[in-house]
């Protein structure tokens, strides 16, 4: 991925249409980025079920919620830090939703001093986001606030 990734991906969140219609694209544009067998999407906490329920995404159908403290994404969540396997079996207690990701990172989306939800982001090849942390982390300030 490059810089020219990010500004597509900044005027997609500040361009027309309803907050879902523009996360949508913004994720369609981060996939079609990383390519067709990546997958890229939201987690956003209920504090009511203590869960953390799949919100927007672009890819194959995944896990609907994860708890906080489990798997890649609730780890990160718990945490308040970003986090990435590069390669997923090697990670205790993985969630796996998908047979062919091998890789993933996860960014966790504040509101003031609150993790509201993660940013999840798949890869099919093992250590394959290596390259692209900087400008996910990046991504990933596009979705708080
Ligand atoms: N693998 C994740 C679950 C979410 S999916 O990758 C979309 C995890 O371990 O938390």
């Amino acid at each position: 991925m490059d810089s020219g990734t990010l500004a597509s991906i900044k005027a997609a969140m500040a361009g027309e249409g309803s907050p879902l219609a523009r996360m949508l694209n913004a994720l369609a544009l981060l996939r079609e980025a990383l390519g067709p067998k990546s997958w890229v999407g939201l987690y956003v906490y209920e504090e009511k079920t203590n869960k953390l329920n799949l919100g927007p995404f672009q890819g194959s159908p995944a896990c609907v919620s994860i708890r906080p403290g489990k798997g890649v994404v609730g780890t990160c969540y718990a945490a308040k830090k970003p986090l990435y396997v590069d390669d997923v079996n090697e990670f205790p207690g993985y969630v796996s939703c998908d047979a062919c990701v091998k890789s993933e990172a996860c960014f966790p989306l504040f509101a003031g001093d609150d993790v509201i939800g993660v940013l999840d982001v798949d890869s099919p090849e093992l250590d394959g986001l290596k390259g692209d942390l900087t400008i996910l982390m990046a991504v990933a300030h596009l979705f708080e606030g």
